[in-house]
C-alpha cells in the first residue's frame, strides 16, 4: 500500500438515500465508526448539497459523486463551487478537456477522481455510443490521460484495480465500489470483491453502500469492514 491514509478513512459510505432526514439518521447511527461519506445524484438533488458543508464542519470527509462533464469553463466554475463547500473528492468523466479544467480549478483541498468507463458499459454499449475501442483499451487510455493531466485518483471496479494500478503511477489512488463483505447480499452489482481482496488488489478507498445502509446494525457492519481493511493492510 503506497498511500498513507488512516484506516477508517479508507471506508467511504455511500449515502444512497432519498432524503436528508434519512441520511442524517444513518449518519447519527454510524457515529464515530465512519469518517467518509459519498453523496451522489439521488441525495444531492434531494436537497443534499448543504449536507456537504455540515459534514465537513463536523470533521467528516465528503466525496461528491457528480460525474461532471461539460465545456471546460463550466466544469471549472462548478469545481470551484464544490471546493467552497468543503468536499474532499469529486468525480468527473475522463474526457481530457473536462479533466484539465477540473484539475486547474480544484484548489488545495479538493481531489479530483476520474471515471474512466462506467462499469455498466460493455464493449457493445461502447460501440453503440460510437467508440471503436473496447472497454479495457478505453479504460487504459483514459487512465493514462488522467495521470498525465494531474488527476488525483481513478474510480474503478475492484476487478480493474490491479490492471489500473499497473497502468498509472503509484501517486494516483484507486477508489473502488462493488464491495461486498463475505456472506452479504450482492444486489445488482455484478463484479464484486470482499474488502480484503479489494485492498490486496490495490484499492486505496472502498465505497460501500447497501451492505451498511441496509444492515440491521449499520454501525457494526461498518466497524467489521474497517477491521477487515486493517487486517488486510497488516
Ligand atoms: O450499494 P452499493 O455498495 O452497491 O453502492 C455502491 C455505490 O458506488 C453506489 O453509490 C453506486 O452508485 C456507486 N458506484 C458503483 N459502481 C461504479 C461507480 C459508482 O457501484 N462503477
Amino acid at each position: 500500500m503506497t498511500h498513507d491514509i488512516a484506516t477508517r478513512d479508507r471506508l467511504i459510505v455511500a449515502l444512497d438515500l432519498s432524503s436528508v432526514e434519512a441520511a442524517e439518521a444513518l449518519i447519527a447511527k454510524l457515529g464515530d465508526s465512519v469518517s467518509f461519506y459519498k453523496i451522489g445524484y439521488q441525495l444531492a438533488y434531494a436537497g443534499g448539497f448543504p449536507l456537504v458543508e455540515k459534514l465537513a464542519d463536523r470533521g467528516k470527509k465528503v466525496f461528491l459523486d457528480l460525474k461532471m462533464h461539460d465545456i471546460g469553463n463550466t466544469v471549472a466554475a462548478g469545481v470551484r463551487s464544490v471546493a467552497k463547500m468543503g468536499a474532499s473528492f469529486l468525480t468527473v468523466h475522463a474526457y481530457p478537456q473536462t479533466m484539465q479544467a477540473a484539475v486547474e480549478a480544484r484548489g488545495d483541498k479538493l481531489k479530483i477522481l476520474a471515471v474512466t468507463v462506467l462499469t455498466s458499459y460493455d464493449d457493445d454499449d461502447l460501440h453503440a455510443a460510437g467508440y471503436r475501442l473496447d472497454v479495457s483499451d478505453l479504460v487504459e487510455a483514459r487512465a493514462l490521460q488522467a495521470e498525465a493531466l494531474g488527476i488525483d485518483g481513478i474510480v474503478c471496479s475492484a476487478e480493474e484495480a490491479e490492471a489500473v494500478s499497473e497502468t498509472v503511477g503509484a501517486e494516483m489512488f484507486l477508489v473502488t465500489p462493488g464491495i461486498r463483505p463475505a456472506g452479504s447480499n450482492v444486489g445488482d452489482q455484478k463484479r464484486i470483491m470482499t474488502p480484503s481482496r479489494a485492498i490486496a488488489a490495490g484499492a486505496d478507498y472502498l465505497v460501500v453502500g447497501r451492505p451498511i445502509v441496509e444492515a440491521s446494525d449499520p454501525k457494526a457492519a461498518a466497524e467489521a469492514i474497517v477491521a477487515e481493511i486493517a487486517t488486510a493492510l497488516a
